[in-house]
């Protein structure tokens, strides 16, 4: 309920550092809530719904608290006799031409209007014409619209021209025929769409695949992050019974403001299919289902055959290599390094190269300073949207220069393009190309890069005074996948080991076509498909993010715990990665340091700053290495694919399949 407090008769004497506020920001500030629906925080200001309408003692008119600044000695009353009337006259006209829906509508229950109607509202109308009634808009497969709905506070235009960065949306006509709409009739095709949903203040604009599934209050909220991208953006789940209803971001002023991508707010359908519901082993061309005991027996055996092999042949060697998945969690990663260091002859050796490119020496607060911003190889708009609204924040205030090599991305700011020819980034790295010279010119670059390696490379070849270079940050995506420097290559078959006994253990990551005759090729994830009737000798069920506690390390070098939101008793075979891997090493005679989460996170404390960081990208990155002459291509041509969750997604499925035959309005 709003207005509980009141500001009757309250004098403030504004000192000047409140002067930038507006008076909605100051009262709010000081626990008085006004009413509004057309204001946003994070939104230009527009003021066109009138209803945060205040009195001020020198203004003969009600002002807009929204739109007008505070000033020294400003007397204002929030909760006057004509304050209320003037609430109660606004709502009047909203709901002559509101539908009665409240009952079937799936905003009920967290509605401003329907909020404001219970306090300001009549219990009767006064207008016996018609309600006027306006065509629904195709928004695609996200949104739904009733747009009998809409009362024209127009945060989803500001939102589409401001945040998005394409001017799709508008309003058109004038009086009783006033509409929200497309300018042309096209998608509203951005991969940060979603947002629309939580800025409607009523329920024009709601959720398509959440339409009629629950009831807010029907709802438990869990706390989580989301993994899918490298910022680890703060959402929260809510869910019904055991199955996920709805994922709406948390408001975090250090990462995501108030967004997410569409990417995670719509992926949980995909939780559900093509998922591998228990230990599978190959037998004769087939999977056969197995316990996890006898599954690890298996394991085992052929694991020792390879080593009597070894000792018999005396020629080759045991090779191993693990490809991890985009979204795996820091104590898995240390997991497969202690599993690795037991049985594997491969030699794990620190190395200072990548750790320095990689490690994160700035916060968030920097991008702003940014002056210069350089993405290498990068499609920044649809690996990371969220972190993406931030780059084009920076660039909309500071004029910031943006300059991408590799093949050319899809974005929503002006950039220049270096090239994607092997000859010009060889230039680049060597420091002798044009991109050089601007950060020598330049005071605070900023640069993120497809491969730690070639980022150092290029730091080290460009940059003389570190020192000055406050917003160095040489990644990109999902930095909870900690490498171990195993592999960072393109999966080719001299990698995997054609004629050598090999390991190759695929972490919620494609495998490769390729198997060696002489390899065990194992599958650990929580979704397979058909393909890996082909790639895969051994498949090990593990579970989600949604499933299990997990912590994840984001693009600026914060460490987050994703928080356990259930656990799905049909996939009740699936296990926590780490658990999995503490169960092979005890299996195969090893002892894991770790035997619970806590003394895993207290072993992984100990041992994390010594980590070289390195990720390989299954599917996603480009499967080319530094000296390759191919040309550069990012590879990344749809912001809802990307990693087995989403690839399993229907509604992203749609959502792309959209896109692509949307692609050419896109901007
Ligand atoms: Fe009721 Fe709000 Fe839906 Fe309008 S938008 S029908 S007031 S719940
Ligand atoms: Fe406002 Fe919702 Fe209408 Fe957009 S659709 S103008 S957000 S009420
Ligand atoms: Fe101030 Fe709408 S909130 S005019």
């Amino acid at each position: 309920m709003l207005m509980q407090f009141s500001l009757n008769d309250y004098e403030y004497h504004v000192s000047d550092s409140w002067a930038l506020f507006n008076l909605i920001q100051v009262c709010s500030m000081k626990g008085v809530i006004i009413p509004r629906f057309c204001y946003y925080s994070k939104l230009s200001i527009a003021g066109n719904c009138r209803m945060c309408l205040i009195e001020e003692e020198e203004s003969p008119k009600l002002v807009a608290s929204c739109a007008m600044p505070l000033a020294d000695n400003m007397l204002i009353y929030t909760n006057s006799l004509r304050v209320r009337k003037s609430r109660e006259g606004v709502l009047e006209f909203l709901l002559a031409n509101h539908p009665l829906d409240c009952p079937i509508c799936d905003q009920g229950g967290e509605c401003d209007l329907q909020d404001q109607s219970m306090i300001f509202g009549g219990d009767r109308g006064r207008f016996y014409d018609f309600k006027r009634s306006v065509e629904n808009k195709n928004c695609g497969p996200l949104i739904k619209t009733i747009m009998n709905r809409c009362i024209h506070c127009t945060r989803c235009v500001r939102f589409a021209t401001e945040v998005a960065g394409i001017s799709v949306l508008g309003l058109t006509g004038r009086g009783s025929s006033m509409q929200i709409g497309f300018y042309i009739q096209k998608l509203f095709s951005s991969e940060i769409s979603g947002n629309v949903i939580d800025l409607c203040p009523v329920g024009a604009s709601t959720s398509k695949p959440y339409a009629f599934t629950a009831r807010p209050w029907e709802l438990r909220s869990v706390f989580t992050i989301d993994p899918l991208d490298s910022l680890c953006s703060s959402i929260r789940i809510d869910v019904r019974g055991t199955s996920i209803a709805r994922i709406l971001p948390r408001t975090n002023s250090v990462l995501n403001l108030d967004w997410i991508s569409d990417k995670i707010r719509f992926f949980y359908d995909g939780l559900y299919r093509q998922r591998i519901a228990s230990p599978f082993v190959k037998v004769s061309g087939f999977f056969v289902p197995l316990s996890w005991r006898n599954t690890f027996g298996v394991l085992k055996k052929i694991l020792a055959s390879f080593r009597d092999q070894l000792v018999f042949t005396k020629k080759s060697f045991f090779f191993s290599s693990v490809f991890f998945g985009p979204s795996e969690s820091l104590e898995v990663c240390f997991s497969v390094r202690n599993f690795l260091q037991f049985f594997s002859s491969n030699q794990l050796s620190q190395s200072d190269d990548a750790c320095f490119s990689f490690w994160p020496s700035s916060r968030f607060a920097n991008i702003e300073f940014a002056d210069l911003l350089y993405f290498e190889n990068l499609n920044i708009r649809y690996q990371s949207p969220v972190l993406n609204i931030l780059f084009r924040n920076s660039y909309l205030k500071s004029n910031t220069l943006v300059v991408y090599s590799g093949s050319t991305p899809f974005n929503n700011y002006f950039y220049k393009h270096a090239g994607n020819e092997a000859y010009a980034r060889s230039q680049m790295v060597r420091g002798k190309s044009w991109v050089s010279s601007l950060f020598q010119l330049f005071e605070f670059p900023l640069m993120l890069s497809a491969s730690s390696l070639s980022a150092s490379k290029f730091l080290n070849s460009n940059l003389h005074q570190f020192s000055i270079w406050e917003g160095r940050n040489a990644y990109a995506s999902s930095v909870s996948v900690l490498h171990n420097q195993f592999l960072n290559v393109a999966k080719s078959s001299t990698i995997l080991g054609e004629n050598m006994f090999s390991l190759q253990y695929y972490l919620n990551c494609q495998p490769v076509e390729f198997k060696a005759p002489l390899a065990l090729s194992v599958y650990h994830g929580h979704h397979g498909d058909r393909n890996l009737e082909l790639t895969a000798d051994v498949l090990l069920p593990s579970t989600t993010f949604v499933e299990t506690n997990a912590l994840f390390l984001n693009i600026c070098g914060v460490v987050q715990m994703a928080n356990r939101v259930f656990h799905l008793d049909k996939f009740r075979h699936a296990r926590s990665s780490w658990k999995i891997f503490r169960a092979m090493l005890t299996v195969m005679g090893g002892c894991p340091v770790w035997s619970s989460f806590s003394s895993l996170v207290r072993s992984l404390w100990y041992e994390f700053p010594l980590y070289v960081v390195d990720y390989q990208y299954s599917g996603l990155w480009p499967k080319i290495s530094l000296l390759s002459n191919l040309p550069l291509n990012h590879g990344v041509f749809s912001p809802y694919k990307g990693d087995a969750l989403s690839k399993n997604s229907k509604v992203l499925s749609l959502c792309h399949l959209f896109l692509r035959s949307n692609l050419n309005v896109m901007f």
